[in-house]
């Protein structure tokens, strides 16, 4: 099977210039409250920034975007990331990508944590999940969306946390309310993009599960860590019409 390779360290710069796009309607209407980070506040979070001294990493991510809004075409869309193993980085990559998108002015990005064993994203991004995340609210819709949507400090960046910790996740994501939250989502703004990150692929269907509901995937593979016959085995979870490519993520 074919494999589209995103080398992270290796994907060129495009022509865009975020900062000479135009805002759009629905994003004039979102109000940053919270302070931008600086440049050492993203890096102390594993986050990209617009400065020079990350400029390869951002153009790497950059890279995967165009990928990715080459495939959308003119619609939004929903991506989900997900790594062959265990800590290979796959929530860094989601993390990064919907950064990525935000850097956009003309578009907003939503990063939701579906990881729902291991959760990480909160503590990743230092967001208190104090009005919960994901799980509460398909046990209790009537808190409302609003509710479980934090901001990263990243401007036109939110995130939904997982929430309370749960072990059948599969049972979550095949639900119907799952499949219709993020359907509302991706349809209340044309311009937002959403970002599912996912458990590992090993060990478990959930990977598989969620890939249903996205439009596309996004894999990671650990840089010397996942083997080729293991990468191989993990693409043969999805539909390849779906599959992005494989980022090969070499973590420090
Ligand atoms: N390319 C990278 N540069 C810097 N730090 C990285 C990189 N890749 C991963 N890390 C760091 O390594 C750790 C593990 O990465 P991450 O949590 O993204 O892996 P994962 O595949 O999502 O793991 P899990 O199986 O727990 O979901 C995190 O602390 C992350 O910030
Ligand atoms: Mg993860």
């Amino acid at each position: 099977m074919a494999v589209n390779n995103i080398d992270i360290g290796d994907v060129l710069a495009t022509a865009h210039d975020d900062a000479h796009a135009t805002p759009n309607h629905s994003i004039a209407r979102m109000r940053e409250e919270q302070g931008a980070l600086s440049p050492i506040d993203c890096e102390r979070k594993r986050l990209i920034h617009r400065e020079e001294s990350v400029r390869q990493q951002s153009d790497a991510f950059r890279g995967i975007r165009t990928r990715l809004l080459e495939m959308g075409g003119d619609s939004n869309f929903i991506t989900l990331v997900c790594s062959v193993s265990p800590r290979s980085g796959g929530s860094f990559v989601a993390r990064n990508l919907a950064t990525a998108f935000a850097f956009d002015e003309s578009k907003t990005s939503l990063l939701i944590d579906a990881n729902l064993r291991y959760p990480n994203q909160h503590k990743a991004l230092g967001v208190e999940p104090t009005t919960g995340g994901l799980v509460d609210f398909l046990e209790h819709p009537s808190r409302g969306i609003a509710s479980i949507m934090y901001q990263t400090g990243v401007p036109r960046l939110r995130m939904i946390p997982a929430g309370k910790a749960r072990e059948n996740s599969s049972e979550y994501f095949s639900s119907f309310r799952m499949r219709a939250v993020l359907d509302s989502l991706r349809c209340r703004y044309t311009d937002r993009y959403l970002f599912l990150d996912g458990p590992p692929v090993k060990g478990a269907p959930d990977a598989r599960i969620l890939s249903d509901l996205a439009d596309f995937v996004v894999l990671v593979a650990g840089y010397g860590r996942d083997t080729p016959a293991a990468i191989n085995q993990a693409v043969a979870n999805f539909d390849p019409a779906k599959l992005a490519g494989v980022v090969f993520n070499e973590s420090p």
